[in-house]
């Protein structure tokens, strides 16, 4: 009987959910072929929805919170891992109805996991978590319809957030010129460090427009906020132009028409970073694995205890915090 730490959410039943810092068991976990010792988590929007009770993402309580998970295996069923080895778990069910990150012990199907790239820690890979991921393939996706640096400049949505910094930094460092859209004024120079040429306010996309089609702007555009401001992104990218459609932070409906489509070419991306083969995932980390020593993603990243994971949940749940929190699980 092993006992460890984890983020807990118990449902109060009166609409209300109790997080805290629990004791639990292994022998809760449930059955599957790898028993992971987590180092480090990292946390997400979707962490603050299952925190706060939305069934979309959790639909049974109590439950152990965490999308994303580090560490090293202590006991494997599986062939292609051993104890020792160092691998990485995010998306599948992880956290949403599995035990997740945010616990020093979880038990996963071993096609849910993935070696760590070599020069990737357990502690770098979740300076980028699900949100490192979610930018990488992002910014791939447009790059595979064609959007290179030369064409202009390209626009990141929600940029202090966890997804919009670190693409932000990752297309910076690409070589693009990168306009960062924020609520947050006071946050301007943060974002111009991380890269940003130009920062403008998110009210400038945020509201509804009846106007078919805006004046050419953006030869790209990462996209984490949905609503009236991806309406507004179509309507604004220049001809042959991509967005990367992956959040909904505004809201998950918008209103367009296929003007944009029909007379720029533009093209909407959808990005899923959870159920996409793990052999993508594996991709997209490698890819990250380079960046992990940037000065800027260094930077970006608070490191925070297991303990101070309910603030900071709620921080981001009402869009307060600037860049990526990791979470040292093991602390
Ligand atoms: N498709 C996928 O696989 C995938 C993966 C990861 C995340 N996501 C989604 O991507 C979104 C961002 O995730 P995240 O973890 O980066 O969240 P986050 O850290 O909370 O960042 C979201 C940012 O959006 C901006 N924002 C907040 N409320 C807003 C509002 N009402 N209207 C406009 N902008 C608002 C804020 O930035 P500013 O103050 O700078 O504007 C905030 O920091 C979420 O919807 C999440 O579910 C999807």
């Amino acid at each position: 009987m092993t006992n460890y730490r984890a983020f807990y959410v118990q449902d109060n039943g009166d609409g209300t959910f109790q997080q805290s810092i629990a004791q639990r068991n292994i022998d809760d976990l449930p059955q599957h072929d790898l028993l992971i010792k987590v180092h480090y988590s990292s946390l997400n929007f979707k962490d603050a929805m299952s925190a706060h009770g939305n069934k979309a993402v959790t639909r049974e309580f109590p439950h152990q919170g965490g999308i994303d998970a580090a560490g090293v295996v202590e006991h494997s069923g599986s062939d292609d891992f051993k104890p020792g080895d160092e691998v990485i778990v995010t998306g599948y069910d992880l956290g949403m109805n599995t035990a997740g990150g945010l616990g020093q012990y979880i038990r996963v199907p071993a096609s849910w996991a993935l070696h760590c790239p070599a020069g990737l820690s357990p502690q770098h890979s979740m300076r980028f978590g699900t949100a490192g991921l979610t930018a990488q393939l992002c910014i791939n996706k447009l790059e595979q319809m064609g959007v290179t640096p030369d064409q202009g400049p390209v626009l990141v949505t929600g940029a202090t957030g966890g997804v919009g910094s670190i693409a932000l930094t990752l297309l910076a460092n690409a070589g693009y010129e990168v306009v960062a859209s924020s609520g947050k004024a006071e946050q301007a120079d943060f974002l111009k460090a991380l890269g940003a040429s130009d920062v403008i306010d998110r009210s400038e996309l945020s509201e509804p427009n009846k106007r078919p089609m805006l004046k050419e702007r953006f030869a790209g555009a990462v996209d984490v906020v949905g609503g009236d401001t991806l309406a507004n992104v179509i309507k604004s990218l220049k001809a042959g132009g991509s967005v990367s459609c992956c959040g909904l932070v505004q809201s998950p409906v918008f209103d367009a028409s296929v003007l944009p489509f029909i007379l720029r070419g533009v093209n909407l991306l959808g990005v899923d970073s959870v159920e996409i083969p793990l052999s993508v995932k594996q991709a997209a980390w490698e890819q990250l694995a380079h960046c992990a020593e940037l000065a800027s993603i260094v930077q970006l990243n608070t490191e925070i205890a297991l303990e101070q994971v309910p603030e900071a949940l709620g921080k981001l749940f009402n869009g307060e915090l600037s860049g990526h929190t990791t979470v040292n699980v093991s602390a």
